[in-house]
């Protein structure tokens, strides 16, 4: 088998080439971190059931229109993905207060939100992510009020569906973070895709009757049973049997990317739109 060229590496997953020109692969570690790194760990199996329950995810909401960097699952650990521009947004929307929105109000966890609340994050590890104005993303140009306000209609649209989906599996989606990129193809500019992961890594998700944490929280506070909840969080959504043994998940019949991206488009959204077509939601077939 050949070697892999790795392209980056972050706290939880690893970027390699993809076998096609405008793929990736992504490789999903057990490597935890929490506290902007400042505690590290290992959860073991976490790679295996991330890399499942995100794809199980990725699947469903592309049922439904959302457009995703998701191609295909490659292996246990592995999955193909259309390359993108990642832009460097950390999109968070919140059902419930909790973490650093209770803390930053000084309000209790738990209490349910009138409607659902986005907030940005700078995605930026040396500078602690911190929390970001839409007119600071419009300053420093990081994306442009069409993209904003295609990816506000798309943060509403993915949280209202997982919603739907978590509650069918006794869970509580009480808060999550997304990160969106943009995708090339021949004629340029195509549009936005949702990229990254959806998991318990990057979801707080509460058992429905019960309140039970069942996600991050539990190694970042330190609640012991943490390789079991990501299991349960699995087992739950059916992707994982009784026994431990994996659930086969239909595969996507998407097309896949010919060229690479095109890199000469990164930059100022004003040159950007200068040179691509303008973004449209790209629309799904059902
Ligand atoms: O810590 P905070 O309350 O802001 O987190 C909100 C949500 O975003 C949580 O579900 C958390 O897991 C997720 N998050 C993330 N990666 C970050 C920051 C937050 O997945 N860097």
């Amino acid at each position: 088998m050949a070697r892999k060229t790795p392209l980056y590496e972050g706290k939880a997953k690893q970027l390699f080439e993809g076998p096609e020109p405008g793929t990736l692969i992504q490789h999903f570690k057990d490597d935890a971190t929490a506290f902007n790194n400042k505690k590290k760990g290992t959860i073991s199996g976490k790679g295996v059931l991330n890399n499942r329950i995100s794809e199980f995810i990725m699947l469903r909401l592309e049922e439904i229109g959302v457009p995703t960097h998701f191609i295909r699952t490659l292996n246990m650990r592995e999955q193909l993905i259309r390359a993108a521009e990642i832009i460097p947004i950390e999109v968070i929307v919140r059902n419930f207060s909790a973490g650093g929105f209770a803390e930053r109000f000084g309000v209790e966890e738990g209490l349910p939100l009138p409607r659902p609340v986005i907030e940005f994050c700078l995605k930026s590890d040396s500078l602690g992510d911190p929390l970001i104005s839409e007119d600071v993303i419009f300053a420093f140009d990081w994306a442009d009020p069409m993209e904003l306000d295609e990816i506000r209609v798309l943060a509403y649209r993915i949280n209202d569906y997982l919603c739907g989906l978590f509650r069918g599996a006794g869970l509580q989606l009480v808060d999550f973070k997304m990160e969106f990129g943009r995708v090339f193809n021949e004629e340029g500019y195509e549009g936005i895709v949702l990229a990254d992961e959806i998991s318990p890594d990057s979801c707080r998700l509460w058992d429905t009757r019960t309140g039970e944490k069942l996600d991050k929280d539990r190694f970042r506070r330190d609640l012991g049973k943490v390789e079991e909840a990501y299991q349960e969080v699995a087992r739950r959504l059916g992707v994982l049997s009784g026994e431990g043994e994996f659930s086969p998940i239909e595969e996507k019949a998407k097309k896949q990317p010919t060229s690479k991206p095109k890199t000469s488009t990164a930059g100022r959204a004003s040159e950007r739109k200068k040179a691509v077509k303008p973004p449209k939601p790209a629309p799904k077939k059902k």
